[in-house]
């Protein structure tokens, strides 16, 4: 990680050759390496006690809120693909990441999801939960970057790159989420639409078979086969990408407020449970 207070075009200038020399050299070096060079980089938390004859305050407050936010994120992305790679390698900790499809921040949905959680936990698992509905996810825009380039990016600069980050970094999934309508919920359509780079033209999968994924459905109709067939159908597009599907629950006759809490639940609470002890067996 390069930091500079130089502008771009002055980076550029000075610097271009060291940093592409870095980046064709670690490589070989290290067996993996990426260089992340931002510019423009001198941060206070108060820019009214700066004073400056190099830079305007104000610009530079509003620097730090865009252009700096993004060098943040683009730095996660790199630490997490570094991870995703020392993982692979088996040298740290297994890590599943839970998708949480439901806005209900207590929910049914995220109930069950912690109980998974806890399983994972207690098989020595690393666990990242995301609330899919605290993020923003474009859907796919059909531009075909990735079909095009043959890559697994995505060309849409959304908080879906964070997203897959984490689908390289994982060593596996538990995605959970409410049925909407038949279906799942449309911030859970929008993830597995956005899966697209990791589906190639001829629908050969992207993604390791070696990342399992386990799924938690809650239904209101108390007929749990009610919506098995659109669950499957579901449950096969992700398999799609190449992530190997393991087990699933449907928990049915759920309404948080209004029908008994899930928590009374025991079958699909210790199923939940048992989906979190089991994803990477
Ligand atoms: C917009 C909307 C649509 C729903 N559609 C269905 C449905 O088609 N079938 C069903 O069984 N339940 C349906 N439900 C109920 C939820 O799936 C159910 O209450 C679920 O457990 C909610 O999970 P949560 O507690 O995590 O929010 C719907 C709920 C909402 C808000």
């Amino acid at each position: 990680m390069n930091t500079m207070n130089i502008s771009e075009p002055q980076m550029n200038e000075f610097y271009r050759g060291h940093i592409d020399a870095h980046e064709e050299v670690l490589p070989g070096m290290f067996g993996h390496a990426e260089c992340l060079s931002p510019d423009e980089t001198p941060q206070s938390g108060d820019y009214d006690r700066v004073f400056s004859f190099h830079f305007d305050p104000e610009a530079r407050k509003e620097r730090h809120r865009t252009v700096f936010a993004e060098d943040c994120r683009r730095a996660h992305i790199l630490g997490s693909r570094l991870a995703g790679k020392l993982r692979i390698e088996g040298n740290i900790m297994k890590k599943v990441t839970i998708f949480i499809g439901s806005p209900r921040k207590h929910g049914s949905t995220r109930i069950l999801a912690t109980e998974a959680e806890r399983g994972l936990r207690d098989q020595g698992i690393n666990t990242e939960t995301v609330s899919l509905n605290d993020l923003k996810i474009r859907g796919c825009q059909a531009c075909y970057y990735c079909k095009k380039n043959d890559v697994t990016a995505c060309a849409v600069q959304d908080d879906m790159q964070e997203i897959h980050a984490l689908m390289q970094e994982s060593d596996g999934f538990i995605l959970a989420t409410p049925i909407y309508f038949a279906g799942v919920t449309s911030q859970t359509k929008a993830w597995l639409d956005r899966l697209f780079p990791y589906i190639g033209m001829d629908l050969s999968p992207k993604l390791p078979g070696t990342k399992k994924i386990s799924f938690i459905f809650t239904q209101n109709q108390p007929d749990a086969q009610l919506f098995e067939v659109p669950i499957a159908t579901f449950m096969k597009m992700v398999g799609l990408t190449g992530l190997s599907g393991k087990d699933h629950l449907v928990a049915y006759d759920l309404d948080a407020g209004y029908k008994t809490p899930v928590i009374e639940r025991k079958e699909f609470m210790e199923k939940a449970y048992q989906i979190g002890c089991s994803l990477l067996e």
